[in-house]
């Protein structure tokens, strides 16, 4: 191979970004609130304010819907606070459904309630798990392979129940900074082999995991994390995060994505954000 050319290699983008319509599922925050505490960032004397969150939620569906993608919407169940955080309710894999099973009776209806959504909109292939997960929560699919969070919610044995089921390699991570409970709250996605992430909420074998598998990730400092940055969807090219992640925001932009900040500061209250509001059915 001629060594001409390097420095102009650098400066390339290595990719062109594309992006891929997905079909999503979210619920309304009609019954949003803070009435009991199953993670640091809820405070039950801490006033929330319903119609803010349905007005952030509102602007987050409209910006998928401008994107091109589909946004399906499950109807929301009085009672259950947290069923706007709809990844928690299943994992979307090939139209595999993996059922959630909630590890805090708080949410526990919330499982069947979603898996029945699915059942009457034409998904067959249903499982209802024999462990507890969180669905997309803890399950993240990263091209033919899962990445799968354990040390909070999910219990580790789900993660061969979840392997068997989808067919795909899983690949077990361990959570150990409370605040970020759910994988979803300190990993994301951003295309068919690139990841971003906060290492400090993973243990040490967990982050030299996910050294060895993605070496060229988007790492993010503690101020992108403790504003909930690394809780985005990507759809390959447009990455929607919290816009107070600004470092991230910046990283993604030198990358060749295109970040776009959302505010959902009601529904942080709970402890979720962009992607714990989207369900990925792709
Ligand atoms: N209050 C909810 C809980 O603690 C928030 C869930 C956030 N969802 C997520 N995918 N991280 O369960």
């Amino acid at each position: 191979m001629p060594s001409t050319g390097t420095a102009l290699q650098e400066q390339t983008p290595r990719t062109p970004r594309t992006a891929t319509p997905h079909r999503l599922l979210m619920c309304r925050p009609q019954y949003f609130d803070v009435t009991y505490s199953i993670n640091p960032w809820m405070n039950p004397d801490k006033p929330t304010d319903t119609a803010t969150a349905l007005l952030q939620w509102e602007q987050l569906r409209e910006l998928y819907v401008s994107l091109g993608h589909t946004v399906e919407v499950v109807e929301p169940v009085e009672g259950l606070p947290d069923m706007v955080f709809a990844a928690n309710g299943a994992t979307v894999v090939d139209g595999k459904v993996l059922g959630a099973r909630f590890r805090h009776r708080e949410r526990t209806a919330e499982g069947p309630a979603y898996l029945d959504w699915f059942a009457r909109n034409g998904y067959r292939d249903l499982l209802w798990p024999e462990h507890i997960n969180e669905g997309e929560g803890d399950y993240l699919r990263v091209g033919r392979r899962m990445l799968a969070g354990t040390g909070f919610r999910t219990d580790a044995r789900s993660h061969a129940e979840a392997q068997e089921f989808f067919g795909l390699p899983v690949t077990g991570l361990t959570l150990v900074d409370p605040a970020f409970y759910h994988l979803d709250t300190a990993l994301a996605v951003l295309s068919a082999d690139e990841i971003m992430y906060y290492p400090q909420a993973f243990s040490p074998g967990s982050r030299a995991v996910l050294r060895e598998i993605f070496p060229d990730a988007v790492l993010a400092d503690a101020q992108d994390a403790a504003v909930f940055g690394l809780n985005a969807f990507s759809d390959g090219l447009n990455v929607l995060l919290p816009q107070a992640a600004t470092g991230l925001i910046g990283r993604l932009k030198e990358r060749g994505f295109n970040p776009i900040g959302v505010s959902l500061g009601e529904l942080l209250k709970a402890g979720g954000s962009v992607k714990c509001c989207t369900l990925d059915l792709s």
